[in-house]
């Protein structure tokens, strides 16, 4: 029986899906057939969002109607900043994020009347994805300040997606060079198939539950270290070794204490993630922008000396910790960066399973105790009917 056990889900294909493709053998990856290196460096984050959402790339009317939507929808509720006052300020922005979308959930009243009535249909649970696109920026941005104890900024109309994340949570324009990089991330982080939170997504959808629980429990798969949260434990990394001059001793310590370093390997990409060299671009330009070689030269040191030595190299979040935390994005934020990207592609997977749902539900080979029964246990006849169908039909 063990070796029937796929731990992990490791190599299992659990369905099809039209959304992106990711090949290890080429190095690639595909959203709606197109690389993300081309639509990182040509499209605005919008444009990719409303092709993950619907197939293609939009128009010039397509787009400013998209954009037309999001930007009515960016500024948060007075209910959903309630909550978000009512938690403590040590809060982590993840638990925070999470609470605040299920407060937006939970204000949708369509289709609350009953659990039946709650799928709601592709049209609603479109609308619901570009309004939940729209706010979690100012969630994030929202959260950012509060920590900070600074006062929050209402959004830009005038601005783009990712200019207005930018003013809302620090301010001040940022400088193009600046939006392009972050731009760019918010692409390269928007979808990547059946990772462990679209999985989550998936699977929630597949019960016919609400497009808002499946976002929240994605949330909850993506906090985790081994996931989303690695771009967060990268900058805890380059905080710890300080200086390149540092990283060889640190680590050999850390490899002989059997330690994980973070930003580096892949559960599919084994020799390389194919958007490492975007994102590196894009922290490039950032360490040019703010004249910040130190961070060049870490970043490099620890690459080559990992690489080196382990044969495994840096995935995503390991050039857009450092780019984040260059850009001022407190580090506990990083992981919710990453949430207002992925949430196109995890409403993408949601309005594609609910289209074609089947209930995911896998098998599990036991392993516990063989059956034992309560002393003095009589069972009913019914009890013994049943077991006895259960046999003959076994
Ligand atoms: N640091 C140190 N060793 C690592 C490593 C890393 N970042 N990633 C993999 N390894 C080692 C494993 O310890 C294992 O060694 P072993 O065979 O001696 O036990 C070997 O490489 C194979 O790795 P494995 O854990 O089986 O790969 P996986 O496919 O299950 O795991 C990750 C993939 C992402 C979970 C893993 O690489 C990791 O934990 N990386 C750090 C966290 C991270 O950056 N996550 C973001 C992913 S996008």
């Amino acid at each position: 029986m063990s070796e029937d056990i796929k731990k992990g889900l490791a190599g299992v294909i659990a369905d099809s899906t039209a959304v992106s493709k990711v090949n290890p053998e080429t190095n690639s990856l595909l959203y709606r057939g197109y690389p993300v290196q081309e639509l990182a460096q040509t499209q605005p984050f919008e444009a990719v969002a409303y092709l993950l959402w619907n197939g293609e790339l939009p128009t010039d009317e397509q787009l400013a109607a998209l954009r037309e939507t999001e930007r009515k929808h960016r500024a948060l509720a007075p209910e959903v900043k309630a909550v978000i006052d009512g938690l403590p300020l040590e809060a982590h922005p993840m638990d925070e994020l999470r609470t605040a979308l299920s407060a937006i959930g939970a204000s949708d009243t369509a289709g609350s009347a009953s659990v039946l009535d709650s799928t709601g249909t592709p049209e609603e649970n479109l609308e619901r994805s570009v309004r939940l696109f729209a706010a979690l920026p100012a969630i994030v941005a929202y959260g950012q300040r509060r920590r900070r104890g600074e006062s929050s900024i209402e959004p830009r109309s005038d601005l783009d997606y990712s200019a207005n994340f930018l003013w809302m949570t620090f301010g001040e324009e940022a400088h193009p060079a600046v939006v392009d990089a972050f731009n760019r991330s918010m692409i390269l982080y928007a979808e990547h198939s059946f990772n462990a939170s679209t999985f989550t997504a998936r699977v929630i959808t597949s019960t016919m539950s609400d497009l808002y629980s499946a976002v929240v429990g994605a949330v909850g798969a993506l906090k985790g270290p081994l996931h989303g949260g690695a771009n967060e434990a990268v900058l805890h990394i380059f905080d710890e070794i300080g200086s390149a001059d540092n990283v060889v001793p640190w680590l050999d310590k850390a490899l002989a204490e059997k330690r994980k370093i973070m930003g580096f390997g892949h559960r599919v990409y084994k020799r390389g993630d194919s958007r490492v060299p975007t994102m590196k671009a894009a922290l490039d330009t950032l360490i040019e922008h703010y004249d910040r070689r130190d961070v060049e030269a870490l970043y490099d040191t620890l690459e080559s000396e990992f690489v080196n030595r382990k044969g495994i190299y840096p995935n995503l979040d390991y050039p857009s910790g450092p780019a984040y935390n260059l850009i001022g994005f407190d580090t506990v934020t990083f992981t919710p960066l990453f949430v207002a990207s992925r949430v196109t592609g995890w409403t993408a997977h949601i309005l594609e399973q609910q289209a074609s749902n089947a209930l995911i539900r896998p098998l599990s080979a036991y392993n516990g105790p063989d059956e034992r029964h309560i002393d003095g246990y009589v069972p009913s006849e019914a009890e013994l009917d049943a077991a006895n169908r259960e046999e003959e039909s076994a």
